[in-house]
């Protein structure tokens, strides 16, 4: 349609077009589905029709008398369905120039966009050992002793019930400073990335170092958040605080102490030392994601950094290695100033957590469940590692397993970026969660040294030792490796 000189849009004054009673029959879904009222089904159905974009904006529709015959209803069903309709914004009226589909109708949309690819995750737990029963027990109880005022909203740091358990958990088993008042319950270790970052952009404190390798995920969601993200080299000793080169350009240093994503080694105490003493002259932030530090198998926990320099080190963990990463439930402890920016920023987001869940931790925590589960799953997991390293000895010689004895995953050295790109191929087509040492470089890039990163949590003896033939008949084999 032609606009006006003005160029402000056609003012609309009446139906375009008409369809008839008949053409309106055939097109909807009739009789339409489902039970309740007609008259709303009729509307249900008119709806569908005007989305789907068989009936187009400005259409003008039959009068209600000959739709009511057509459709073999009474009229009063046809006046109330399209009453509804106007009421909606679906169709407009006007006296003398009938009942047509609104001009506020968007197009019909496009197909539904299509599922993200799955991302490979190496390093999830074995979810078929979730406790189920004792989280539906813990669940009950918490439904069931909660007041009526815990339904609702609630304090934006999240419960205090939870925040005292985790308080008195982190002490214990981390060796974290860790009152109940100093933490702030978070949707996962993820979320409190994102609330570090969004804090760090406005106070104009934009570029973070990371590992170099990192975890992808972790890694990019820094960046997709708007920060910088500066590479950092990893040694047998984890980060090399020393190739930090202008840390007064830094806000942040994002790191992964006690068992280092994905290499496996722990930071030396000197690092530990040389990193609090940078994150002091330069007043930056250390950000400390302790995502498995309750894992470690052969000998106790890594205390945690935080425990050593909470004045200038944010905590974070979750539950998505000890239980499962569906239940979004995590922990973030900072430098106390920091923290209320981080809580202010936090209700911007979400007002509040998901209570009902936290009380159920509170309740695993204190009745010693969770505790309990740790340490079968430590048990299990270590019996998995060990059967891992054992079969790729024998299967795979020339493969080097990294890292401390610790987590649900482990880094494979491999021959070469060929070997490590043709072993990837081969063990994702088998189903196999694992992950080039290449995508966690930044840049993606293949480095000195070419692995693999293998979650093993969930794999049982046959998939443990199909896993090892197939790095074997990659890795072992004389000659080139063709790629493809
Ligand atoms: C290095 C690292 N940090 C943290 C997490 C956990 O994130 P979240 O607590 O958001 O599930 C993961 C999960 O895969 C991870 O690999």
């Amino acid at each position: 349609m032609a606009r006006n000189k003005d160029q402000s849009p056609p003012r609309f004054r009446g139906p375009i077009g008409h369809c008839s009673a008949e053409e309106l029959r055939a097109a909807l879904t009739w009789p339409p589905p489902g039970t309740g009222r007609l008259s709303t089904r009729l509307a249900g159905s008119l709806r569908e029709l005007i989305r789907g974009g068989g009936l187009p904006s400005g259409t003008g529709l039959p009068p209600s008398r000959s739709v009511a015959a057509a459709l073999r209803v009474s009229r009063g069903v046809v006046v109330t369905a399209y009453d509804q309709l106007i009421t909606e914004g679906f169709l407009d009226a006007r006296q003398g120039a009938g009942t047509w589909v609104g001009t506020a109708i968007e197009t019909p949309p496009g197909p539904p966009p299509s599922a993200p690819a799955p991302v490979a995750r190496p390093g999830l737990p074995d979810l078929g050992d979730f406790p189920r029963s004792r989280w539906l027990a813990a669940y009950r109880h918490a439904l069931s002793s909660m007041g009526s005022a815990d339904l609702g909203y609630g304090d934006p740091r999240g419960h205090s019930g939870l925040r005292t358990e985790l308080a008195g958990h982190l002490r214990r088993t981390r060796s974290a400073v860790a009152e109940a008042d100093g933490i702030l319950i978070i949707n996962g270790v993820a979320e409190g990335l994102a609330l570090l970052a969004d804090v760090l952009l406005d106070s104009g404190r934009a570029t973070v170092a990371v590992e170099d390798p990192a975890s992808p995920g972790a890694r990019d969601l820094l960046a997709r958040r708007g920060l910088e993200v500066v590479g950092i080299p990893v040694d047998e000793a984890g980060m090399d605080v020393a190739r930090i080169k202008s840390p007064e350009r830094l806000g942040a240093i994002f790191l992964t102490p006690a068992h280092q994503y994905p290499t496996g080694v722990v930071l030396s105490p000197e690092r530990r030392r040389a990193l609090i003493e940078l994150a002091r002259r330069h007043d930056l932030v250390l950000i400390e994601d302790d995502y498995d530090g309750s894992f470690r198998f052969d000998r106790e926990p890594v205390g945690c950094l935080q425990g050593l320099a909470s004045d200038v080190t944010v905590l974070l963990g979750s539950v998505s290695k000890t239980l499962a990463p569906a239940l979004r439930l995590g922990w973030l402890i900072g430098p106390r100033a920091l923290q209320e920016r981080l809580v202010e920023r936090r209700v911007i987001t979400n007002l509040a957590g998901q209570t009902v869940d936290q009380l159920a931790l509170a309740h695993l925590l204190r009745s010693g469940t969770y505790d309990k589960h740790v340490r079968q799953m430590r048990r299990t997991y270590h019996a998995r590692r060990r059967e891992l390293i054992v079969e790729l000895a024998n299967k795979a010689p020339n493969v080097v397993v990294c890292g401390d004895s610790s987590g649900l995953h482990l880094l494979a050295e491999v021959p070469s970026p060929a070997h490590e790109r043709v072993v990837l191929s081969v063990l994702r087509a088998d189903g196999f969660a694992v992950q080039g040492l290449a995508e966690c470089r930044l840049g993606g890039v293949s480095g000195r040294t070419s692995g693999l990163v293998i979650g093993f949590a969930s794999l049982k003896s046959a998939a443990l030792t199909r896993l090892a033939d197939l790095v074997g008949q990659v890795c072992s084999g004389t000659g080139p490796v063709a790629d493809f």
